[in-house]
């Protein structure tokens, strides 16, 4: 069986974070419409291929998620995507739910499906090379409706449970990626309450179903104020209210914590991971990192407009996006960095 908790902590590594490249082909178009770029399956190729062979960028990425079809995909030196990353140091992973349903009997609310079929796909998945999976849940706050319902975060969390139990059986570290959404006026301290019940939930279940801990992340949103309430906590109320939820609900057993950017703007997703991490950071017993799509993307995606001219520029603004996070591990980011945008090299 293989090391499962040695995975998961290198994953985690100091000063290393993880890169969500699992677009589904609908967002990915979104992505590419935003850019007047079509989605075709070359482009997707290359856009991605872009990010992979950034010089340097292992330096601060330790995994990359996968969307299946890149998974199966080859660069253009015809080496499968799997391989790039491996032979870089790079940990490929695989976006495995099949995407966020209306949940029947709730309306507003949400289920993640894709579990029949989950074992054998995952079996597929590891031999094609990958090493840890990712399953994400998303949660609506709107509490004039009285969103979330505990059926849709029951609903979830049970979910969330059977695909870790199943990937861990089939040798792959699973990352639990339960998302209280942003969208709406609700104030951080509703995000405190849902993100607690969701967590709490979520952990009951991972226990019922036999999940070991210490071989899997957690991928959780930030606490943070609703994009469209009109107080917006500032970085350090966020840092702290966001550990104190943490440390409320997650057990010390789990190496690491991985958010997600959730539709942050790119400096505040840092700055936030940054406060956490800044010394004299409460000690905690798991690592705080990263594991964002769009706050890591949104520099490259725009700087290389589709253009092979821009690679090299699309490749800068992405290392240097990842440099920034890297030093938000240790609480060593600064706006003075944030400023100097340094070559790939
Ligand atoms: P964002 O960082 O863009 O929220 O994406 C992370 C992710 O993997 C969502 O499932």
């Amino acid at each position: 069986m293989p090391d499962l908790n040695a995975v998961a902590q290198a994953l985690v590594a100091e000063g290393k974070g993880i890169l969500a490249a699992d677009e589904s082909t609908p967002t990915i178009k979104k992505r590419f419409d935003s850019i007047s770029i079509e989605s075709t399956v070359a482009n997707r190729r290359a856009y991605r291929e872009l990010l992979f062979r950034t010089p340097g960028v292992a330096d601060f990425i330790s995994g990359v998620i996968l969307f299946d079809e890149t998974l199966r995909q080859e660069a253009a030196d015809g080496t499968p995507f799997a391989k790039v990353l491996e032979d870089l140091g790079v940990i490929p992973g695989i976006k495995v739910d099949k995407g966020a349903k209306p949940l029947a009997g709730a309306p507003g609310e949400k289920i993640t499906e894709g579990l029949d079929g989950l074992r054998e796909r995952l079996r597929e998945y590891h031999d094609l090379g990958a090493r840890f999976t990712k399953w994400r849940a998303v949660i609506t706050i709107a509490s004039g409706d009285g969103l979330p319902t505990p059926n849709c975060i029951d609903a979830n969390a049970e979910a969330l449970a059977r695909y870790a139990a199943l990937s861990q059986e089939a040798g792959l570290v699973p990352i639990v990626e339960p998302e209280i959404l942003m969208d709406g006026d609700h104030t951080i301290q509703q995000c405190l309450d849902v993100s607690e019940a969701t967590l709490q939930s979520v952990f009951g279940a991972l226990s019922r179903r036999h999940v070991v801990l210490e071989d899997m992340l957690l991928k959780p949103n930030m606490v943070i104020s609703g994009a469209s309430c009109p107080r917006q906590a500032d970085v350090e109320t966020v840092a702290a209210m966001t550990v104190r939820c943490l440390r409320r609900r997650v057990p010390a057993a789990v190496p690491g914590i991985v958010f997600l950017s959730g539709g942050q703007s790119n400096e505040k997703a840092t700055a936030h991971l940054n406060a956490m991490n800044r010394p004299p950071a409460a000690v905690n017993p798991w690592q705080l990192s990263f594991s964002y799509g769009r706050a890591l993307q949104e520099p490259p995606l725009s700087a290389w407009r589709g253009e092979t001219a821009n690679v090299e520029k699309a490749q800068g603004a992405f290392h240097h996006r990842a440099r920034l996070n890297g030093a938000a591990r240790y609480g060593k980011y600064s706006d003075a960095m944030e400023k100097q945008l340094i070559g790939t090299a």
